[in-house]
């Protein structure tokens, strides 16, 4: 049972990745309709991904795994807790600026954003995609033992 939760997370801790970075691309290049719609789609992917990794990861935290005391006495893992619960209030603003589109989408046209505002996302993206790195370094820490506190 625990290696197929560790897979569960693996495959959605995979999936959220690549969304962000389909959607890392997807923002650097002039939007079209296209690319505003593959942009929603794949915010929902990533959206999606993100409720999963969570859901998995604290069952495999109290159930399948070394046990809630262990996870909550690693500081890899506050690590890793608090940067993922970072990354999703940072995602909250491409998430937001995504959906105000729909719109203009849905009369057939592409979204007219500011370059201000474009910028803005693109740094938020980025941000998230670096967090995700440190978040696979406390992910290793963590499940051997290294920064466990008393
Ligand atoms: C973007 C988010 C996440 C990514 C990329 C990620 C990635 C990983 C990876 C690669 C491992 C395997 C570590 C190893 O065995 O070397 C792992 C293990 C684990 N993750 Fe995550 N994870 C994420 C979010 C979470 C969250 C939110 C939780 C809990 C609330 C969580 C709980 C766990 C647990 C309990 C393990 C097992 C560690 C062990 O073997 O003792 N993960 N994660």
């Amino acid at each position: 049972m625990s290696a197929f939760f560790a897979f569960l997370h693996h495959v959605a801790a995979f999936t959220l990745v690549a969304a962000l970075a389909v959607e890392y691309v997807l923002i650097k290049d002039e939007l079209t309709i296209g690319s505003a719609r593959k942009l929603q789609l794949v915010d929902l992917a990533f959206g999606v991904s993100a409720g999963i990794v969570l859901v998995i990861g604290l069952l495999r935290v109290f159930y399948f795994e070394k046990g809630p005391s262990y996870y909550f006495h690693s500081a890899p893992f506050i690590g890793k807790l608090s940067l993922f619960v970072l990354i999703g209030l940072l995602s909250i603003y491409p998430t937001v600026q995504f959906l105000s589109w729909r719109t203009s989408l849905k009369a057939g046209r592409a979204p007219v954003v500011e370059p201000r505002t474009l910028r803005a996302i693109r740094a938020v993206i980025h941000l998230e995609l670096a967090g995700v790195v440190f978040i696979l370094l406390f992910a290793a820490l963590m499940a051997r033992g290294i920064g466990l506190m008393a």
